[in-house]
């Protein structure tokens, strides 16, 4: 099963999207890096068919993607507000799952298990409006991973979380697969491609730790590692790292930690 968007051209008043193309295997974990304001929300809107594209179009599995497929696909938005319209956050939460047609044994059986899964039980009658940006965010996030959509497009979900809800969303979303769009470069070890939006095109990065240092971003901290041990497991997390030609680093990273890039920021 694999969601893609192909050719995409988009412009509000100039083009954001110049012939953007990019695929997400469900399951698969994909991270999109890029400079604000370089497209990367628009690049979800489109793959969601959220709005006309000018030219090109979003397929899955090879086919155009039609009105029934929309609940196959679920964007948590980078802005968690934009995806609120309940007085209270159970609501919030319960509503795709009762708009598919689900009892509500189920529906309660469902909000509480992510709700305990993501430690926000305790906000369930709140108003959705009132809580804080880092509580909004794992609201907006339960909202639509309740509904385990075959593929999850998350804009920014781990911005202004705590470090305990941060590794907390950076596990579920590994373990769910999903399309990430981050300026955080600790998912950088966890995906198994990273692409960067640039000048209104989707380019895969091969060597992820040159373009790093190219870009003068810090090299993944150890944070990553943990949950990617966590996550996979040790044998499978070392396999990985082999794969994905970050053994060098590991190697440095046991007697010294990576070197900051030349004039890094951090
Ligand atoms: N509703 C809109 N109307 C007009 N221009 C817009 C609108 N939304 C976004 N843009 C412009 O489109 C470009 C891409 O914006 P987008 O939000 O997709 O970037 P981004 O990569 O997600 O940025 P960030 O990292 O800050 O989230 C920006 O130049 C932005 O100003
Ligand atoms: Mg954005």
């Amino acid at each position: 099963m694999v969601l893609c968007l192909e050719d995409a051209w988009f412009k509000y008043d100039e083009y954001v999207l110049k012939g953007a193309s990019i695929c997400v295997k469900e399951g698969e974990l994909v991270i999109l890096l890029g400079p604000m304001g370089s497209g990367k929300s628009t690049l979800l809107y489109a793959l969601t068919n959220l709005i006309p594209l000018e030219r090109g179009r979003v397929t899955i599995d090879g086919k155009e993607f039609r009105e029934e497929d929309r609940r196959k696909v679920g964007i948590v938005f980078q802005d968690p507000e934009d995806q609120f319209f309940n007085a209270t956050v159970f609501d919030e939460i319960a509503y795709s799952l009762r708009a598919l047609g689900f009892d509500e044994t189920t529906v309660k059986e469902k909000v509480e298990a992510i709700a305990s899964e993501l430690g926000i039980e305790r906000l369930l009658n709140k108003n959705p409006f009132k809580l804080s940006y880092g509580q909004k965010k794992l609201v907006a996030l339960a909202s639509v991973m309740v509904y385990e959509p075959k593929y999850l497009l998350a804009d920014e979900p781990t911005s202004n979380l705590d470090k305990f809800s941060y590794k907390k969303v950076m596990e579920l979303i590994t373990k769910k697969g999903a399309l990430v769009a981050t300026h955080e470069v600790e998912w950088i070890p966890l995906a198994s491609k990273v692409y960067v939006i640039k000048d209104g095109k989707v380019q895969e990065i091969e060597d992820v730790i040159q373009a790093l240092k190219e870009n003068r971003l810090p090299v993944p901290i150890p944070t990553s590692w943990e949950i990617l041990f966590e996550t996979l497991g040790l044998e499978r997390a070392l396999e990985l790292l082999r794969e994905r030609a970050y053994k060098a680093i590991a190697i440095k990273t046991q007697t010294k930690p990576p070197k900051r890039p030349a004039g890094g920021l951090r």
